[in-house]
């Protein structure tokens, strides 16, 4: 494979591999390290905008053969020269970021030296992002404005015997998820804030390489506030909710059209039902996506029957629904999931009952082949109650 783009993983890089295989194909991408994945698919091609679980995209550069921190340093030099020609008139703004290679910041630091002496001997003057860690945080790489018309951030990310070279085209839109995370207008704890980044994973992980159009529609039947609505809308898919508390479905309708007045998002169809036994009008839906039910909150790890009828509770649910569902879509049909599991105190994850006979339920779990099925379990340190992704499909 010609390596043309590389991205660097999220906090989750089980999860971010996972994304990127169901949009580009496993064939397309190989893991460089834990942190970074390399792909024949050129950068220009990737719609970074969408992607919950990568953090960074670059274009490869060079491919160093070993991972010797000597000759990687020189390498990294000669880019930087030569990438500098094309940009802006100014100070150029330089950074350099390392993934799986044993280098610390002391060394980095004087690279980094190395790197803008280099540049200054060809009449560049420089300013030197310090790395506090290895690798430079998306927040640095956008508030020293590495991506723009003046800036270069290098990455040295070792894959196998070789480093490879790549500078970083794009970076997360931090204030962009903040402001669609905290400025809608409903919120409510009490549901859970799923953060927009997942509910981009979610969606991607449902619809695969599905063009987003607005008559691909994704139906969210448990869709809350509507975050998994908001990210499906501004991918530039349809959007199509139901939720069994009407109030809910207020507080989906006001913040899409909170959305509507910010981005162009298509109408979307929103009803109130009870996703045991509500008839959708699914021959409008193309793909399913949603944060089910997790059942309650939970502050502390709670006793062995309480959680049993928790978990029993949330099963019921779950299973009452993909039954329900079942029955209306047609086969081939791909579902993404975000169910609850269970981590408990010694790091046990329990999962769901129904995840042991989904095919006798008339599904098939799809599998990763950059992502283990563990790696599918979304959580913080602190939560008890973790999301599993499942991703279905109905026989
Ligand atoms: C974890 S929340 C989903 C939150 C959502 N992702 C958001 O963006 O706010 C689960 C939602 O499922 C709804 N719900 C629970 N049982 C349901 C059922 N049987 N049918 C439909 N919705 C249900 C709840 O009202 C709640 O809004």
């Amino acid at each position: 494979m010609i390596y043309k783009s590389l991205l660097v993983m999220g906090r989750m890089p089980g999860l971010g591999r996972a994304e990127l295989e169901s949009l580009y194909g496993a064939v397309h991408l190989a893991a460089a390290g834990e942190h970074a994945v390399l792909s024949d698919v050129p950068s220009s091609q990737i719609d970074f905008a969408r992607l919950g679980g990568s953090v960074k995209l670059a274009d490869v550069v060079t491919v160093v053969k070993n991972h010797d921190w000597r000759t990687v340093q020189s390498e990294l030099s000669r880019q930087a020269v030569k990438l500098a020609q094309d940009l802006a008139e100014g100070k150029v703004q330089l950074g350099v970021s390392v993934y799986g290679l044993s280098v610390g910041t002391r060394p980095l630091l004087a690279a980094g030296l190395e790197i803008k002496k280099a540049l200054r001997s060809h009449g560049y003057s420089v300013r030197l992002t310090p790395n506090q860690e290895p690798a430079l945080s998306s927040a640095q790489v956008l508030h020293n404005h590495l991506t723009g018309e003046r800036g270069i951030e290098l990455l040295a990310v070792r894959h196998g015997q070789q480093t490879v070279i790549a500078r970083t085209t794009h970076v997360q839109d931090i204030p962009g998820y903040a402001a669609r995370d905290q400025n809608r207008p409903k919120r409510d704890a009490r549901v859970g804030m799923l953060p927009p980044k997942l509910a981009q994973t979610i969606v991607n992980l449902a619809t695969g390489p599905l063009p987003a159009a607005h008559e691909n529609i994704v139906l969210d039947p448990f869709c809350g506030t509507g975050v998994v609505l908001q990210e499906a809308g501004l991918m530039g898919y349809g959007m199509y909710g139901t939720d069994l508390e009407p109030r809910m479905v207020d507080y989906t309708r006001a913040n899409l059209a909170w959305l509507a007045e910010r981005a162009r998002v298509p109408q979307p169809l929103l009803e109130i039902g009870d996703a045991t036994t509500h008839p959708w009008q699914t021959g409008r839906v193309t793909v399913i996506a949603c944060e089910t039910y997790l059942g309650r909150p939970l502050s502390n790890w709670p006793r062995p029957e309480t959680l049993r009828e928790i978990i029993g509770t949330c099963n019921v649910i779950i299973e009452k629904f993909l039954d329900n569902i079942s029955a209306q879509i047609a086969p081939g049909t791909r579902l993404c999931l975000a169910v609850p599991a269970w981590r408990a105190p010694d790091g046990r994850i329990h999962h769901l009952p129904l995840l042991d006979h989904l095919e006798k339920m008339g599904y098939n779990r799809m599998s990763f082949e950059h992502a283990s099925e563990e790696q599918l379990v979304y959580f913080r340190p602190d939560q008890l109650v973790a999301r599993e992704m499942l991703v279905i499909t109905r026989n």
